[in-house]
């Protein structure tokens, strides 16, 4: 493929029929798996049970984003069950880049996510802790959100701190990217971007899939 990812956020999904949702999004880079623990977002889904039958069912690499308290206490467990990502919150962490390296110990990679009002600056200096970064474009807890221009300057300015450290960090995008968002966030510096809505939404998730990593590409 190119080098843009376009992942699915099974958040959008039918959860009582995970298994044939997962087999609509099989041309999928990464199935997005949101993991929300009703503290550190108002909401709830589902933790390492649920999410060890979805990497056993799933077609694709899981990308695992974890909006929960203490990530210390519960990531480790993702990478082992074999997801190929762990994104957990820089709000949350105690200790993100000792968490990073566990991580990837592990066998994953690892990911750190802020919400769209906390900066990123103090990660510049440790951006090879990381294989990606999760820029939030909507605040985090539910599907189908407005995307917030706003949160554009952050990501170019991490983009150009990247690019100027030679850094391979992957740039994530999460909330609200569709085909009239998308072109703005890959402009602005995105890789890897998480779509909701946008593809369990469509008839042709597959299709939605290509069309948006098309328009990404642009
Ligand atoms: C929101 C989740 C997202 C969500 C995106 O907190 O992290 O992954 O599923 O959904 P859309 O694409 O509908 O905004
Ligand atoms: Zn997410």
């Amino acid at each position: 493929p190119t080098g843009f990812r376009v992942n699915p956020s099974i958040l959008a999904a039918d959860f009582v029929n995970m298994q044939a949702e997962l087999a609509r999004i099989d041309g999928a880079d990464f199935v997005h798996v949101d993991v929300m623990d009703n503290h550190f977002v108002p909401n709830l889904t589902f933790g390492s049970q649920m999410v060890g039958r979805i990497q056993q069912t799933s077609p694709v690499p899981l990308d695992v984003h974890l909006m929960i308290d203490a990530p210390e206490r519960w990531a480790p467990e993702y990478a082992e069950l074999g997801a190929a990502s762990v994104t957990f919150h820089l709000e949350a962490a105690a200790e993100p880049v000792a968490l990073a390296r566990r991580l990837r110990e592990i066998g994953a990679r690892a990911g750190v996510a802020v919400k769209p009002s906390t900066p990123v600056d103090g990660l510049y200096d440790v951006l090879d802790e990381f294989d990606q970064i999760l820029v939030m474009t909507v605040e985090p807890g539910f599907g189908g959100q407005s995307f917030m221009p706003e949160t554009m300057p952050k990501l170019r300015a991490l983009s150009e701190e990247a690019r100027r450290r030679g850094s391979a960090v992957w740039l994530q995008v999460d909330g609200g990217i569709s085909a009239s968002t998308i072109a703005q966030a890959s402009e602005a510096g995105a890789d890897t971007f998480v779509a909701g809505s946008a593809v369990f939404g469509s008839d042709d998730p597959d299709a939605a899939i290509r069309s948006l990593r098309a328009m990404a590409s642009r």
